[in-house]
């Protein structure tokens, strides 16, 4: 559990070595200790999320902050082993995903501000613009990222599911989503697996990511730092693997986006043509 863990150990983990420069403050509620202790959880026990779990973390995922309360988001939930088995095919054919009880696609969701528009004989050509995407599309990671730390603070293991950007107009289609949305990210929810824990993953050092008054850039030595603490970290969990070189994988080119590069056309065939 999490709340039993020293704040020495919290960021040892979180870092992947001893961050002597970094303070932390915890508060009596859990909260920070239970954000410290995040990790992605692909494993799961088999057993069932209950009803009202489900609820629940659609009602934290609703009370995340939303652009002018606007709430252009929508959530879809998979249970029914078949059609989760469908969705898991069109979202990288990930296994965990049909294990998972429970499958949550986060979607961005302009479809009732345009039928809300279209109801008063407005044109609704705001939704058309770039900014109108980043709008729905922020609202729905955000609500994600709630029911994410919802679930872990009721001792569920949960995972983010970008893939399923990756044949967003199939997915859509097999979800019955209507234009001027999309499936922004799905998250797996489950009983974690005891005989198959997931560990917390470190996290590039503070001096790379944080930027005191002005941007300065990450120092070569801290990167290398990072590499060998998530190489440790890799072989801790039978991988091996470097960040630096998966960085340069996930960049080199088009194929490493596996058919994202199309999003934006599917998003313009949707409606939401992000001008
Ligand atoms: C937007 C987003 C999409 C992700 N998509 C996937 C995915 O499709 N499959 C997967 O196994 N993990 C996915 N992840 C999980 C990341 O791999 C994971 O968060 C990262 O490796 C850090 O590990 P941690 O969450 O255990 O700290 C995704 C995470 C985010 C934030």
């Amino acid at each position: 559990m999490a709340d039993v863990i020293d704040s020495g150990t919290l960021l040892r983990e979180r870092y992947g070595v001893d961050a002597d420069d970094e303070s932390l403050c915890l508060d009596e509620s859990g909260t920070i200790r239970g954000l410290l202790a995040h990790r992605s959880v692909r494993a799961f026990d088999g057993r069932p999320v209950d009803p009202a779990i489900v609820d629940t973390l659609v009602t934290a995922a609703q009370s995340a902050s939303t652009s002018s309360n606007l709430q252009s988001w929508s959530v879809v939930v998979v249970r029914d082993k078949t059609h989760k088995s469908a969705v898991a095919m069109l979202a990288g054919d990930q296994e965990f995903i049909r294990e998972a009880p429970l499958f949550l696609v986060f979607v961005a969701d302009w479809a009732r501000g345009a039928a809300i528009s279209r109801s008063r004989g407005e044109a609704a050509e705001g939704i058309g613009y770039f900014d109108s995407t980043l709008v729905a599309t922020i609202d729905a990671a955000i609500a994600a990222q709630n029911a994410i730390v919802a679930a872990e603070a009721l001792g569920l293991g949960a995972v983010f599911v970008g893939a399923v950007r990756n044949r967003p107009d199939e997915l859509s289609a097999l979800l019955g989503l209507p234009d001027a949305s999309y499936p922004v990210v799905g998250v797996a929810v489950g009983w974690p697996h005891t005989a198959r824990p997931a560990r917390v993953k470190p996290r590039l050092p503070q001096s790379v990511v944080r930027h005191d008054e002005r941007y300065a850039s990450a120092s070569a030595s801290d990167l290398a730092r990072y590499d060998e603490a998530l190489r440790r970290f890799n072989e801790s969990q039978g991988r091996t693997g470097s960040w630096l070189d998966a960085v340069v994988a996930r960049v080199r080119s088009r194929s490493a986006l596996h058919g994202r590069e199309r999003l934006r056309g599917i998003l313009s065939s949707r409606g939401l043509p992000s001008a």
